[in-house]
């Protein structure tokens, strides 16, 4: 059990990498607080975790508004009485270049996948502080790295999320760890929203696929267990840092 007696706030819990990322830190101990806009797959998934014997409470919410951050952050200690782990794993696409983008949707790309990250953030460690540790990991992407056509708020936001962690990560330390992941393909409905960038969406992610040296798209549970590691005492050593789990594909 190597997250006994953790707290985690896991947001984008309602689908893919935060819902196995939530199982799993479920079954290691943890109690979670799931975040997410859609309430039948959150209180779903709040049952099927709790019907097992685990600790887990839905909060819906779309965290580009900074409320739902707070909110978050009062649930985990209203709930379980205090903060240890915050994963800010909930992700938008947005796709359009730089010409055809709206403004509108430029903007809330950059408020979902990065502004969200410095609103819980901000709520989040004067807990931590308060319990003298705490561990922020957030969920980037290679496009951090690496640039796709038509993905300009989203790597514009990814890039932006690995340089925040880092400063984070100065200010923060040595009370709390701040790392990112930045994942490759990996099998959720996120990766079929991106191929629709391409003519052939389908011809794209096998391609990708077997693009990777392990020829294969990741799944949810091979990021789970990177961010498992990452947030568990086992990577205390571990700040400032930012983790590609790809398969193998920016080798090439
Ligand atoms: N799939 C990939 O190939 C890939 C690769 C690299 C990085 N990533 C990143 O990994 C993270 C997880 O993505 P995924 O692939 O697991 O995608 P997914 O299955 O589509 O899940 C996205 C999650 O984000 C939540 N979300 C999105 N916008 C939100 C908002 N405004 N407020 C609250 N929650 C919101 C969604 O919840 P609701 O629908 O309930 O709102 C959902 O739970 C994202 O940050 C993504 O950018 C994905």
């Amino acid at each position: 059990m190597r997250l006994n007696q953790k707290t985690a706030i896991i947001t984008g819990a309602t689908s893919g990498m935060g819902k196995a990322m939530a199982e799993r830190f479920v079954s290691e101990g943890a109690s979670v607080i799931l975040s997410g806009r859609d309430e039948n797959r959150g209180k779903d998934l709040e049952r099927n975790l709790t019907q097992k014997g685990g600790k887990a409470f839905f909060v819906a919410g779309d965290i580009s508004h900074i409320s739902v951050n707070e909110a978050l952050v009062k649930a985990a200690i209203h709930n379980f009485g205090k903060l240890d782990i915050v994963v800010t794993n909930a992700g938008k696409l947005g796709l359009g270049s730089v010409t055809n983008i709206s403004v509108e949707k430029w903007n809330e790309t950059i408020c979902t996948n990065l502004n969200s990250v410095f609103y819980l953030s901000r709520f989040a460690i004067p807990e931590m502080q308060k319990n003298g540790k705490g561990v922020i990991l957030a969920n980037s992407s290679i496009a951090a790295f690496k640039s796709f056509p038509n993905h300009a708020a989203y790597c514009a936001s990814k890039a932006a999320l690995v340089a925040l962690v880092k400063e984070m990560a100065l200010d923060y330390g040595p009370t709390i760890r701040v790392n990112t992941i930045c994942p490759g393909p990996v099998n959720t409905p996120m990766i079929w929203d991106s191929a629709k960038a391409f003519a052939e969406p389908d011809t794209i992610v096998q391609q990708t696929a077997n693009n990777t040296l392990m020829k294969r798209l990741g799944e949810p549970e091979d990021i789970a267990s990177l961010a498992l590691f990452l947030v568990s005492d086992e990577a205390s050593w571990i700040t400032g840092s930012a983790y590609t789990i790809d398969g193998g594909i920016l080798v090439k």
